[in-house]
């Protein structure tokens, strides 16, 4: 009986802990079912290959990895993004401002599906709500080189 009582006594100390911010549930920003059929294996999907750098909040590394999340960059152009997911960007450029010129490794590997997913669950949170973008968008998009690139 007194182990029952401690493991109790545990649980509920940590349903208790108070939450970081790297734990924000993205997913409950979106109401959508079709937007969350994509979302969800996108943000497993965007943890793996983009987390790392742009962080699972998405403001990104100081000077050295850009935001995405209230990135004006990012927000001018869904067709840049998928670009940039598929080829890589290097050179300098300008978000909210600040220069930034580091190299981020293309994704060759992706599928026309999972870059759709990681862009429909991008594009869906942090106050966004693109809807979905599908696959067969994503290879359009793939086609030609965006003139902003
Ligand atoms: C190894 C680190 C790294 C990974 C992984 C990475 N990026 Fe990047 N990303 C960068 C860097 C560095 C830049 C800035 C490149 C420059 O300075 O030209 C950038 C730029 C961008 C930009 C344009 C600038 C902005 O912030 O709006 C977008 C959009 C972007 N990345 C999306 C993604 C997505 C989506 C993924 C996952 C598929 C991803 N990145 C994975 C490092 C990374």
């Amino acid at each position: 009986m007194r182990s029952l009582s401690l493991i109790a006594l545990i649980l509920l100390l940590f349903s208790c802990a108070p939450k970081s911010s790297n734990d924000e549930n993205t997913l409950a920003q979106i109401s959508d079912p079709e937007v969350l059929k994509f979302a969800i294996p996108g943000k497993a999907l965007y943890e793996n290959y983009c987390g790392n750098c742009h962080q699972s909040d998405g403001k990104g590394l100081g000077k050295l990895i850009p935001p995405l999340r209230d990135s004006d960059y990012f927000k001018a152009s869904v067709h840049r993004t998928v670009w940039i997911i598929r080829h890589g960007q290097q050179g300098e450029i300008t978000v909210n401002g600040e220069k930034y010129n580091q190299a981020m490794p293309a994704n060759p590997n992706l599928k026309p599906l999972e870059i759709a997913q990681i862009t429909t669950y991008v594009y869906n949170i942090w106050g966004m709500n693109e809807g979905v973008i599908t696959s067969s968008a994503i290879e359009n998009y793939l086609k030609n080189k965006p003139e902003n690139y």
